[in-house]
């Protein structure tokens, strides 16, 4: 028995590989450094669902499918319980993708693709009082994803800084979601039943519900001057470090880095507020360095919610929000893995060692 199913392989997969010692993700035999360089959300989505889906797709073909898909859902906005508004925007966002039709056809895929797109911006602004937008079926998703948050077009650098979030947190091998959204396939429950399992993965704060601290972290500790007396307060009442730690990786994170380099342009242009940069930089390595002092055991480095934070509070998304923009990302993933465990694999049904106590002898 591994508990946490620690290196237990349970699927084989064609679809992303993590090489937690060497710092490497590769997803369908591309490393992400290459893929993150000019790769838009269409463009790993039809690599990922590349033999998957009843035919093929191109990333043109998709960017036209899903405007007109986008522009379909957003009835299920108009109709929606405006009760929902009230819940986090994760769990409102599940509770929308819920109404959609289960099925593991082609349609199928597109709606819970383009759903999570057009319902998150909209519960955003429904929680500001405002009304929601509808999508624009002549934009890409990224683009759509902004304007529909913002209420404007947004610039070029935001664009592509959207569409690098979302192609890096595309896949990630079998993480907790992913395995969540293969053992609901492996039943043949259908793909929305599948994603919503892993969307309920996914909101906790130990995958991807850690953003929106790393931020509040940020906030806390306000100076670079107060990090390491901060961090160092903060690993003594025994809390963790958001934004650090891995399961797999022993090394950094390469998809900080992917998120990193996102940011670039957004600076450049003096589109992001470069002192919190600065900030979450001296907060990096103060961390980095009470880590390796305190936690001999094991290493400890950044991991892709750290970056994630900012590059999305630099996209104008509220700090509550980061799992949901998770959510519209890694829904490639999901849909991907689960229809390579329904095509390929077998029902998924491990078993437990009983530990309870027996009956008495009579
Ligand atoms: N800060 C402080 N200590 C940490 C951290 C951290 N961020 N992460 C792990 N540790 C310590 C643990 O306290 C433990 O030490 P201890 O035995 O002295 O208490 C040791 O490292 C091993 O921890 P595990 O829980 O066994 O590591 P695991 O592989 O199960 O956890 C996890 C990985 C959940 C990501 C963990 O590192 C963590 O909680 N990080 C903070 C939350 C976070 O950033 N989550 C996002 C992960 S990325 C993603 O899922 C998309």
């Amino acid at each position: 028995m591994k508990n946490g199913l620690e290196d237990v392989i349970a699927a084989e997969t064609r679809l992303s590989d993590v090489d937690g010692d060497a710092g490497r993700l590769i997803i369908r035999g591309i490393s992400l450094e290459q893929l993150v360089e000019g790769a838009s959300y269409e463009d790993v989505a039809a690599l990922l669902l590349d033999g998957l889906l009843e035919r093929p797709v191109s990333a043109g073909e998709l960017q036209a499918l899903l405007g007109r898909v986008r522009a379909e859902v957003f009835v299920h906005v108009q109709a929606m319980d405006g009760s929902l508004k009230n819940l986090p925007p994760v769990d409102a966002m599940r509770a929308l993708i819920a109404h959609l039709p289960d099925g593991d056809d082609f349609e199928t895929a597109l709606r819970l693709l383009a759903a999570p797109a057009v319902f998150l911006p909209a519960i955003l602004r429904l929680r500001e009082g405002k009304a929601p937008i509808a999508p624009n079926s002549s934009l890409s998703q990224s683009a759509d994803i902004l304007a529909m948050l913002t209420a404007s077009l947004p610039t070029a650098e935001q664009i592509s800084a959207l569409d690098a979030y979302l192609v890096t947190i595309s896949d990630h091998g079998l993480n907790a979601s992913t395995f969540a959204a293969r053992v609901i396939a492996s039943t043949k429950a259908g793909l929305t039943s599948s994603v919503l399992a892993a969307i309920s993965a996914l909101k906790g704060p130990l995958h991807g519900g850690a953003p929106g601290p790393v931020l509040d972290m940020l906030d806390a500790i306000g100076t670079q001057e107060n990090a390491r007396k901060w961090l160092g307060q903060a690993l003594d009442r025994g809390e963790r470090l958001m934004g650090f730690g891995h399961r797999i990786y022993r090394v950094r994170d390469p998809r900080a880095d992917a998120l990193k380099g996102a940011l670039v342009p957004l600076v450049a242009t003096g589109q992001v507020d470069a002192d919190r940069i600065r900030l979450a930089e001296a907060v990096e390595q103060a961390a980095l360095a009470i880590l390796r002092e305190r936690k001999t055991d094991r290493t400890l480095d950044v991991n892709v919610e750290f970056y994630t934070a900012l590059l999305l509070d630099a996209l104008k998304f509220p700090r509550e929000a980061f799992t949901g923009v998770f959510a519209i990302g890694r829904t490639t993933g999901w849909i991907a893995h689960a229809r390579e465990q329904a095509l390929e694999g077998r029902l998924i049904r491990p078993r437990s060692a009983y530990i309870g106590p027996v009956p008495q002898a009579a």
